[in-house]
C-alpha cells in the first residue's frame, strides 16, 4: 500500500439518555440504548496517513506526541480497522480539537468518530453509515452517536451487528442550545472506560437499565414533538439516575463539585419561573444546560453569575462525521 491520506472532522455529542455500563467491554456493547445531540461548534479534525515506511503508529494530539494509554487506544482501534482491510501498514494520526484542552469536555466521541471515518477512507474501504457507527463504537461507545447527523439514537442491539446509532432528527429540527458551564478544567480521575467496568457493582444499575426503554421512548417523543418540558423532565431524571449509579458503585465515583449542584438547583428554579432550561451531566463536574435559543442570553447571563462557573461554552445541534 502506497502512502494514503485522509482527513475527517467529527463533533462530540451530549447524551439526553445516558450510556453507562457495557455488557461486552471489548466490543463496547452497551447495557442500554441512548439518545444524544451532536455539538456543532466543538470539532475534532483528524488527518491520517498510512505508509509502509512507518515501523510503528504515531499519534499527535493538538501538536503533542502521545505515548502510553492514549497511543495504545488509537493503535488498538487502528488494528480493528486494519483487520477488516487485511493489512498491517502503520499510520501517523494527527488530531486537533478546537475546544479548550482539559476543559473537561469529553473528546473521545469526536476523536474516535473522526479517526474511524479518516482511517476507513484512507484505506480505500467503502462503508455504510451504519457500519461506520458500529466501528466507531469499538473505539469509544459514545463515538457511534457522532457518526450520524443531528439528534441520534444508539440501539442497544443484540450483538456487534445491530448496535449502532441512527439520526432521529436533523440539526435544524429544533433550535436547542447547549450551554456548557465549565466548573473545573482538571482531567477527571476515573475515565468513562473504567466507570463502565464498575457500573454493575451498584445495586441501582439493574433498575436504571430495566427502565431505560421507557426513558428512551419519552425522550424520543419529546424531541420529535419539540416538547421542552417533557424533554427537561426526562433528561434530568436520566442524568440523576446515572449519577446515582456512579455514587453507589464500588469504588464510589463522585464527579460533582459544589458548583455542579448549585447549577442543578438554579436551573430547576429558573424553569419554575418559565425559563426553558434543563441540565444534564456526564462523567465530570461540568454541567450542560439546554435551553431554547430564545432563552440563550438570559441563561448565559445567569450561569455566569453563579460562583464557581469559570466559562460558558455554547453549542448548537451539529452535523455527523465527514471527510473534508
Ligand atoms: O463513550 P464513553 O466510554 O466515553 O462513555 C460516555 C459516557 C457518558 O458520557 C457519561 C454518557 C454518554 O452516554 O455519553
Amino acid at each position: 500500500m502506497s502512502p494514503n491520506t485522509a482527513t475527517a472532522i467529527a463533533h462530540p455529542n451530549i447524551a439526553f439518555i445516558k450510556y453507562w455500563g457495557n455488557r461486552d467491554q471489548t466490543l463496547r456493547l452497551p447495557e442500554n440504548g441512548s439518545i444524544s445531540m451532536n455539538l456543532e461548534e466543538l470539532t475534532t479534525r483528524t488527518r491520517i496517513t498510512f505508509d509502509q515506511a512507518f515501523s510503528s503508529d504515531i499519534f499527535d494530539l493538538n501538536g503533542l506526541r502521545q505515548s502510553g494509554p492514549a497511543l495504545q487506544r488509537v493503535v488498538t482501534h487502528l488494528n480493528v480497522i486494519r483487520g477488516i482491510r487485511g493489512i498491517a501498514t502503520r499510520a501517523h494520526v494527527m488530531s486537533e480539537n478546537n475546544f479548550p484542552i482539559g476543559a473537561g469536555i469529553a473528546s473521545s466521541a469526536s476523536a474516535f468518530a473522526a479517526l474511524t471515518v479518516a482511517a476507513v477512507n484512507a484505506m480505500g474501504l467503502e462503508m455504510s453509515e451504519k457500519d461506520l457507527s458500529r466501528l466507531a463504537r469499538r473505539g469509544s461507545g459514545s463515538a457511534c452517536r457522532s457518526i450520524p447527523t443531528g439528534f441520534t439514537e444508539w440501539y442497544r442491539g443484540n450483538s456487534d451487528m445491530d448496535s449502532f446509532a441512527v439520526s432521529i432528527a436533523k440539526p435544524n429540527h429544533w433550535d436547542l442550545v447547549d450551554c456548557i458551564a465549565v466548573v473545573a478544567a482538571a482531567h477527571k480521575k476515573t475515565g468513562s472506560s473504567e466507570g463502565h467496568k464498575i457500573a454493575s457493582s451498584s445495586l441501582f444499575q439493574a433498575v436504571r437499565v430495566a427502565d431505560a426503554d421507557r426513558r428512551i421512548d419519552r425522550c424520543r417523543d419529546a424531541l420529535l414533538a419539540r416538547d421542552f418540558d417533557a424533554l427537561a423532565e426526562i433528561i434530568e431524571e436520566d442524568s440523576n439516575m446515572m449519577h446515582t449509579v456512579m455514587m453507589t458503585s464500588r469504588p464510589a465515583l463522585f464527579y460533582w463539585e459544589p458548583a455542579t449542584i448549585e447549577i442543578m438547583k438554579a436551573v430547576q428554579t429558573w424553569r419554575k419561573t418559565g425559563i426553558p432550561a434543563a441540565y444534564t451531566i456526564d462523567a465530570g463536574p461540568n454541567v450542560h444546560i439546554f435551553c431554547e435559543s430564545k432563552a440563550l442570553e438570559n441563561v448565559k447571563h445567569r450561569l455566569a453569575s453563579i460562583p464557581g462557573v469559570k466559562e460558558v461554552l455554547v453549542a448548537h445541534p451539529g452535523s455527523g462525521a465527514k471527510i473534508v
